[in-house]
């Protein structure tokens, strides 16, 4: 494959274990969910977008195609488009052909799930030179040497936003401004807030795949550091904390366990839980302000007809 180039930035190797460790030695023991994606994960995350209680990934792709168009005559073509967390790469597929960027680039925390969708993507369209960055975005944005200077074009779909604290995210902004610079745009989708119950029933499919999803995390951690935990005995938890305006994940202990890991040992009473993840949702006005106090100004922005999930075009200010 030609129009295809791999940069592996090391991401996570050495720091699960660490993770782990620092995690589960807290107060409230924690974990945080970026470990959720090694292979196994992101094809159990592939599957949780195809559950009908999990509404984000249809919607935000049902308004990606709709508004190809009109984004792509706000945005221009040609740009150089880069997307953290790209995964599957499903939904900047919905926008290739009206954006017609000079580049692309994919960055992925799981080296050989972004090599896999690279390659395809590369496969699919000739025209389009894909460069994948293998890194932990949360640290930062790698964007190689190779690619052509040209205005750039940020897509953070997914509501991949939701995951950091409210401090994580306006920094990630920041982040994202400097990696985009002075002509960048971002283009971004985040969940709104609505009903407990859609909410609720978002992060607990019936077909039991976010639980699935959520207790990979146990399997790693025998698979890759050896410790001593049964998957089957903790529980998948997940509920909207209104007060906070977050979905939360945990991971219950079913009964009084310990856990030995590299040498530590954990103790975890009945009913204890590992928090595995925060999702944030965001009102348009909350979230239009978070990124303004973050050096953006607002183009446009798009709500669904049920207010279900938002996507907002934003330019550096
Ligand atoms: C990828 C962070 C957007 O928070 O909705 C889905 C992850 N976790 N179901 C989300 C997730 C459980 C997802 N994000």
């Amino acid at each position: 494959m030609e129009n295809v180039t791999f940069h592996d930035y090391k991401p996570v190797t050495l720091s699960f274990r660490d993770a782990v460790i620092d995690g589960l030695s807290r107060g409230q023991k924690s974990i945080p969910p970026k470990f959720f994606y090694d292979e196994r994960g992101s094809r159990l995350f592939d599957i949780i977008c195809e559950q009908p209680e999990y509404y984000p990934p249809s919607v935000e792709r049902r308004m990606l195609s709709q508004l190809a168009g009109e984004i792509a005559a706000l945005t221009g073509t040609g740009r150089i488009l880069i997307e953290p967390g790209a995964g599957s790469a499903a939904k900047v597929r919905l926008l290739l052909d009206a954006l017609r960027p000079a580049a692309f680039v994919p960055m992925d925390i799981s080296f050989d799930y972004l090599k896999s969708v690279a390659m395809d993507l590369a496969r699919e369209s000739p025209w389009l030179p894909t460069h994948a960055v293998c890194v932990d975005f949360t640290h930062s944005l790698p964007v190689p040497d190779c690619i052509a200077a040209g205005a750039r074009l940020l897509f953070f779909p997914g509501s991949s936003l939701g995951n950091f604290s409210h401090n994580e995210a306006g920094a990630f902004l920041g982040l994202v401004r400097d990696t985009i610079a002075d002509d960048g745009m971002l283009l971004i989708g985040v969940d709104t807030k609505k009903s407990e119950s859609l909410l609720n029933a978002a992060y607990n499919d019936a077909a039991g795949i976010t639980a699935q999803f959520n207790l990979n995390l146990l399997y790693r951690m025998r698979q890759e550091l050896g410790a001593d935990c049964i998957p089957e005995n903790f529980a998948h938890r997940a509920f909207y904390n209104a007060e906070a305006g977050r979905i939360e994940m945990h991971l219950v202990s079913r009964k009084k366990q310990e856990l030995r890991v590299n040498g530590h040992c954990f103790k975890l009473e009945a009913g204890e839980s590992l928090h595995t993840e925060n999702s944030y949702k965001y009102t348009p006005g909350e979230f239009i302000s978070m990124a303004s106090a973050n050096g953006f100004r607002e183009i446009r922005h798009w709500v669904d007809g049920d207010g279900l999930f938002a996507i907002y075009l934003l330019q550096v200010c």
